[in-house]
């Protein structure tokens, strides 16, 4: 099974993804964390990216289609989660021809709807493992122990260099122009399922499993 989570800057793309590689056994693709891996890896190629994520813009179709491509080889176990791909209708149109041309298809676009209000305390408080990339936030859902990843031990926590109000407004505004598009896209194509992404985790999850579980 192959599927999109599709939502805003915070929407809880991430944290979702997480909980169904663990619950189905299936490969999450996230550009975001690929981008960020490539960002830090010192290359000329990863200041470039660096500054446009920094600014909170998106980074090129070119970039991330390739990106993607790369893993579609490698083995996926149950299928592909895709968070935070596509972004754009050319990066959505990309990733049909690359499912079609490995003999395999979407089975589900998830919607998450958050509104803006909420999206900026969950990104302003958020941080990770910067081990094993678990996700925390300050109030919401803070590790056990302060400094201390519930997921594997280890003791370094990291916050992102976009995950402040003023890149987040700029993240916003490119969801809405050239993101947004894609639900009715994929409403089109009949592929889309909305859940209420303000709910707490545990029912967001549950949601989805009752749509993934009818698909
Ligand atoms: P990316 O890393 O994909 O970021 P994003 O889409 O902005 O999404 P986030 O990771 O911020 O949020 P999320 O929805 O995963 O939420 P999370 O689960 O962490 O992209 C970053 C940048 O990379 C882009 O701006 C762009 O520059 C570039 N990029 C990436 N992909 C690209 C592409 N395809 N094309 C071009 N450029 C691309 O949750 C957030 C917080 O809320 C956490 O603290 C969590 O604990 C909390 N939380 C989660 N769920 C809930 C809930 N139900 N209730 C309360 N709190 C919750």
């Amino acid at each position: 099974m192959n599927i999109i989570l599709l939502g805003p800057p915070g929407a809880g793309k991430g944290t979702q993804a997480k909980l169904l590689v663990d619950e189905r056994g299936m490969t999450q693709l996230s550009t975001g964390d690929m981008l960020r891996e490539a960002k830090s890896s010192g290359t000329e190629m990863g200041h470039r990216v660096a500054e446009v994520m920094n600014r909170g813009e998106l980074v090129t179709d070119e970039i991330v289609i390739g990106l993607i491509e790369e893993k579609l080889d490698a083995p996926h176990g149950n299928g592909f989660i895709f968070d935070g791909f596509p972004r754009t209708l050319a990066q959505a149109d990309a990733l049909g021809a690359l499912l079609a041309r490995h003999g395999q298809h979407l089975d589900a676009v998830i919607e998450m709807q958050v509104d803006d209000a909420a999206l900026v305390e969950r990104v302003t408080g958020r941080y990770t493992c910067a081990n094993c990339g678990a996700v925390y936030h300050d109030r919401i859902k803070p590790a056990a122990t302060a400094g201390v990843c519930d997921a594997c031990g280890a003791t370094q926590m990291v916050r992102r260099a976009d995950d402040t109000e003023d890149a987040l407004k700029q993240r916003l505004m490119e969801y809405y122009k050239k993101t947004s598009p894609l639900i009715g896209y994929y409403y089109a194509k009949g592929a889309l399922y909305s859940v209420d992404g303000l709910a707490e985790i545990g029912i967001v999850s549950a949601a989805i499993r009752k749509v993934l579980d009818k698909t």
